[in-house]
């Protein structure tokens, strides 16, 4: 398969802060193809998360176009942006944002009681989610009871619970030990290679790099290299 997944075009994003202006993106045009693992570089203040945020809906950038699956996101709203994004994306980010007053199964299940899925069905899909991950006979483990890398592979399963085609992780591994990164790398790399979903991954870990198909580098707001490996 060689479809666009995400299209940027002439992007920027603008903060303004009080008489300040930072200029977070200048001008990025992007591509990234479907079913694909693609990880973004580059030093802290770069744009990455920015850029991140853009694809995932959750900033509107100041100038330019985001194209996802085709579809002009910048023209959704409200409704149909947030059911556009419940259903086409899976966040993941370095501190988790697991509940910790419920229990591993029904953090995973809570997109799908959202959702107004039946409790059978919730518990079908739950249990097959963990299995994919690896943390099957947690269900009833609070997330505190868990190691980092098993609490980011629990909100890697409920990022993935609604089967988005997309998958957006800031610094994932972050706060994870050099055998818990590789533990959620390499589900990343099977989410890629036998699930045919597409991730984007920023990382500071040049070590993870060589698990991607492409690699991003961004400086200064714009992408400088884009390097298919
Ligand atoms: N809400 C905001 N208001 C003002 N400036 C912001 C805001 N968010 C980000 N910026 C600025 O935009 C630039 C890009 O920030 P961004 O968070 O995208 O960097 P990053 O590459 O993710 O960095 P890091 O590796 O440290 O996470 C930075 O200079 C930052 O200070
Ligand atoms: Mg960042």
């Amino acid at each position: 398969m060689d479809e666009d997944h995400v299209v940027l075009k002439d992007v920027w994003k603008v903060y303004r802060t009080g008489k300040v202006e930072w200029y977070a993106l200048r001008g990025v045009n992007l591509n990234i193809k479907r079913n694909t693992f693609t990880a973004v570089v580059g030093p802290s203040g770069s744009g990455k998360s920015t850029l991140l945020n853009i694809i995932g809906c959750l900033d509107k950038p100041t100038r330019g176009s985001v194209l996802i699956n085709n579809v002009d996101v910048g023209k959704l709203n409200g409704k149909k942006l947030a059911d556009y994004r419940n259903y086409h994306m899976g966040f993941v980010f370095q501190s988790y944002n697991l509940l910790n007053y419920l229990t591993v199964f029904e953090n995973v299940e809570l997109p799908l009681v959202i959702k107004g899925v039946p409790s059978k069905e919730r518990r079908e899909l739950v249990s097959k989610m963990l299995e994919l991950l690896g943390i099957k006979g947690m269900e009833y483990k609070r997330p505190l009871e868990l190691s980092g890398g098993e609490q980011q592979r629990v909100a890697i399963a409920r990022a993935l619970i609604n089967s988005p085609d997309l998958i957006l992780a800031d610094e994932p591994t972050g706060n994870l030990d050099s055998k818990n990164a590789q533990i959620v790398v390499d589900v990343f790399r099977k989410l890629v290679s036998e699930h045919g979903k597409t991730v984007l991954m920023v990382t500071h870990n040049i070590e993870l790099i060589k698990y991607a198909d492409v690699v991003i580098k961004m400086r200064d707001g714009n992408v400088v290299e884009v390097g298919s490996r």
